[in-house]
């Protein structure tokens, strides 16, 4: 047949049924095909796109490949053209031997997404083994008196190919005393008989040759012949007798080789060499003489070579007796192949994925096909996987099946499987197989990252250089390659003049490494936050915040500075000192303050150098400068005093004050207890008080005398005109609110008015008198301490 008609025929034969199983994520598809056998390497089968409905960029993009059950390359798949070819030359005899249909499956397997077709290839039969017998002659022995009509069994010839292609008829050549009858075996196989239509004999003809041919049904027929000769015998009375004309033996099929299996045993009841019988295989097929071995004199018959159940379940050998007159007869040996659990379970993995994404769900990871050449139970498998891991496995196509993910996977919890597939079979004892496949997950930015700590904080001394590497920030992701690269970026933080902040600072990408970028100064900025971002490179990426919260440390950079007395007035400022002071009179405080914070601001003060020395003193923690002694005529009126004001940083900054004193001698005298205002009324009764009582007692006193002086003179009119009596005043003590001005009374009185005047707010009172005072510089110094007062409460400075 040429290619040309096969192609023909074959085209007229393509057979195309889709079977959809639809599973999960994989589609299993089936695509029938027809190819005769022994057709040209190369030639074309079928075009796989329109049979698929794929696209041509999609076979090479998706590398698909064709895998064949048997893991032969019997086909080969053009990518560009999607042509499906022959890779080689197919002889249907030896892929499938006597089975038909003979179909040879193939998978045509896709990535991604991951997908297989079945291709079943049916390989048509095609006459191309002629008939053959294995023997080049044929010997027959017959007797003489053989009557007319006997038969004779004669080999079979052999021919692999099948249905028509196979054995037919038998011929034999043209002559006078034979023809051939076909019988038909159990079997359905025919043999050929040979029939004798004429009485032989030996005197007149000692011997005769034919030929047999045997052709099959193809067209054209082949045939093949063999020489069949007859040697006419002497009379032999009798032939040999088996005692049964079938036995029947069972051996299992891993009998070692030279193992006894049966023997047989005819009997012949004529004496001497007629007698004597010897057995052989009759028309024995090749695998009949390579497996079995016959003692020909002895009958037994021995194994040569190893059963194989699955390659032959049985034998019927005939076995010939013959005496050595010729005559002989057949009986059948049926020897029974017993199965035996040998072959393991066999995994043969048509597809498999090595990595799979891991927040894909319910994932094909492969697809395999099991088979046990055993029968029966030894045969029957059943197929599991571990059942701690998430993969579950489900039977598909015939004896396929695929195994898929149960879930999607976590590449941070488990990065690699090895699953391994057990098949075992039921037989006794139980095989089993095991094969490993090793799957990936591959990453899948799924992690944002973290960062050490939700936020930090971080410490740096002012004054310090610029880029300081103040601190470094950290995170983590827990992806893997690019979804774990991460990089740092700066935010503003949270807070108004949060931009101004994150001016102040750097951040190394990669590192994590915070650098101040300037010079930071405690006294204009204490802390200040920014928010770290890390972001992994993975796509999209993922990022998260934290925040840094950046705290500057004082150092001891600013010197005191001294408010009071004011050191850059053009006229220095100058504390009166009355002479009459006591030891301890305040004569100044110096108030100073300082920028720093802490220890740096905490204020010394110190009397570094004086015109008198010994005569002040300075109070160290507040600044109080008092007079140390009482002071004498002999103490010149000027005095300077150099104080040092130092605070307690390390190493110390100081600022220096020169106070000017002036000694004076006609101080307002009320006014001097100022400063000592707290201390108590009653103890000390204040001067002042007294003299305004005993000026407003005199006022009071001269009121009350013409007032009384008023009324004594109408009294005296009235008592006049009534009794022309003398003026007389009334005796007993004056009532409560008059006042007596004759007496010494006067100290008494005056402390009544002092308590009238104590009603108000105590402290008032010099507010109260401040007009009447007419000493404008007193009032100068006290609107200074005054000033004081209100800058200190203002502004919250730390003085001491
Ligand atoms: C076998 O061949 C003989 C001789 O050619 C013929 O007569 C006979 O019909 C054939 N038998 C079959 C079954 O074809
Ligand atoms: C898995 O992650 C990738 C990348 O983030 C995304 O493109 C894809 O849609 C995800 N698949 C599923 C099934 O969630
Ligand atoms: C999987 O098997 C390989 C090879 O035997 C081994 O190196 C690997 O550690 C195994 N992995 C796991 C997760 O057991
Ligand atoms: C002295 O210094 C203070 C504080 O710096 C300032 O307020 C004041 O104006 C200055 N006075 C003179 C006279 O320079």
């Amino acid at each position: 047949m040429g290619i040309r008609e096969a192609l023909a025929l074959q085209k007229r034969q393509v057979l195309i049924f889709f079977v959809l199983l639809r599973l999960s994520h994989a589609s299993t598809e089936s695509v029938q095909y027809t190819m005769p056998e022994e057709t040209e390497t190369g030639s074309f089968v079928a075009n796989l796109l329109k049979d698929l409905g794929l696209g041509v960029e999609e076979l090479s993009f998706r590398e698909a490949r064709v895998v064949s059950d048997d893991n032969k390359r019997h086909l080969r798949l053009d990518l560009l053209t999607g042509d499906l070819l022959l890779n080689e030359k197919l002889d249907r005899e030896e892929l499938c031997g006597s089975a038909e249909p003979c179909i040879l499956h193939f998978q045509v397997v896709l990535e991604n997404p991951l997908q297989f077709f079945q291709v079943e290839l049916h390989v048509r039969d095609v006459n191309d083994n002629s008939p053959t017998f294995l023997d080049k002659e044929i010997i027959l022995r017959i007797s003489e008196s053989t009557p007319i009509g006997t038969t004779f069994l004669l080999e079979s010839a052999q021919d692999v190919d099948i249905g028509r292609n196979s054995l037919q008829n038998y011929t034999i050549s043209p002559n006078s005393y034979f023809h051939i009858k076909i019988g038909n075996s159990v079997d359905g196989k025919i043999y050929p008989e040979l029939v004798l239509d004429r009485a032989l004999d030996h005197e007149k003809e000692s011997e005769h040759r034919l030929t047999l041919t045997a052709l099959d049904g193809g067209s054209p027929p082949r045939s093949g012949t063999t020489l069949v000769l007859i040697k006419v015998l002497d009379i032999n009375d009798n032939a040999p007798k088996f005692a049964q004309s079938l036995y029947e033996v069972q051996v299992p099929e891993d009998t070692p080789i030279g193992s006894w299996i049966i023997t047989m045993s005819a009997k012949d009841l004529d004496a001497g060499n007629h007698g004597k019988i010897s057995y052989t295989f009759f028309h024995a097929s090749e695998d009949i003489r390579k497996t079995f071995d016959m003692n020909a004199l002895s009958g037994e018959v021995h194994l040569k070579s190893a059963l194989d159940f699955e390659v032959i379940q049985s034998y019927s050998l005939t076995i010939q007796a013959t005496d050595g007159g010729g005559l002989s007869e057949e009986c059948t040996l049926g020897i029974k192949v017993l199965d035996v659990n040998d072959n393991p379970p066999e995994v043969m993995i048509s597809s498999v994925t090595d990595s799979i994404p891991e927040n894909a769900s319910e994932t094909l990871v492969a697809v395999f096909s099991v088979r046990d050449l055993d029968s029966g139970d030894n045969g029957r498998m059943v197929c599991s996987v571990e059942e701690d891991l998430p993969f579950i496995l489900k039977p598909s196509f015939k004896n396929f099946y695929i195994l898929i993910t149960e879930r999607a996977l976590d590449r941070e919890e488990r990065d690699e499987y090895n699953i391994t597939i057990t098949v075992s079979d039921l037989g006794t004892p139980r095989l089993q197989t095991q094969h490993t496949i090793t799957l990936q997950v591959s990453d899948v930015n799924d992690n944002a990252p973290e960062f050490t700590q939700s936020s930090y904080t971080l410490w740096v001394r002012e004054n310090n250089s610029p880029a300081l590497h103040i601190g470094t920030i950290s995170a983590t992701d827990r992806d893997s390659g690019s979804n774990a690269q991460l990089t740092y970026s700066l935010l503003p933080g949270p807070q108004p003049g949060a931009d101004a902040a994150a001016a102040l600072v750097s951040i190394n990408a990669d590192s994590g490494q915070l650098f101040a970028l300037r010079a930071l100064d405690y006294e204009a900025l204490q802390a200040f936050e920014v928010r770290v971002r890390a972001a992994d490179r993975g796509s999209p990426p993922l990022s998260s915040q934290a925040l840094v919260r950046v705290q500057v440390l004082d150092a001891n950079d600013n010197s005191p500075f001294v408010l009071y007395p004011l050191q850059n007035a053009s006229a220095p400022c100058t504390e009166l000192l009355p002479r009459a002071a006591e030891p301890g009179y305040l004569v100044s405080k110096v108030v100073a303050v300082d920028r720093d914070s802490g220890q740096n601001a905490w204020l010394s003060f110190q009397l570094l150098k004086a015109t008198e020395p010994g005569l002040f003193s300075v109070w160290p923690h507040n600044g109080e400068v008092r007079t140390a002694r009482l002071l004498s005529e002999r103490d010149a009126p000027k005095h300077r005093l150099l104080l040092l004001v130092k605070d307690n940083g390390e190493p110390p900054r100081s600022a220096s004050v020169t106070l000017h004193v002036l000694l004076v001698d006609g101080f307002s005298q009320p006014y001097l207890p100022l400063p000592d205002a707290a201390a108590p009324e009653r103890a000390q009764p204040d001067r002042l008080t007294a003299y305004l009582v005993v000026a407003l007692a005199a006022v009071s006193s001269l009121f009350l005398l013409s007032l009384l002086l008023f009324v004594a003179a109408r009294l005296c009119r009235r008592s006049r005109a009534r009794s022309l009596a003398g003026c007389a005043l009334p005796d007993g003590p004056l009532p409560g609110h008059l006042l007596d001005v004759s007496g010494t009374g006067t100290l008494a009185h005056s402390y009544q008015y002092e308590v009238c005047l104590q009603g108000g707010a105590g402290t008032n009172e010099f507010k109260f008198l401040k007009p009447i005072i007419p000493n404008l510089e007193v009032q100068a110094t006290s609107t200074n301490m005054n000033g004081m007062e209100n800058f200190r409460n203002s502004f919250g400075f730390n003085i001491q």
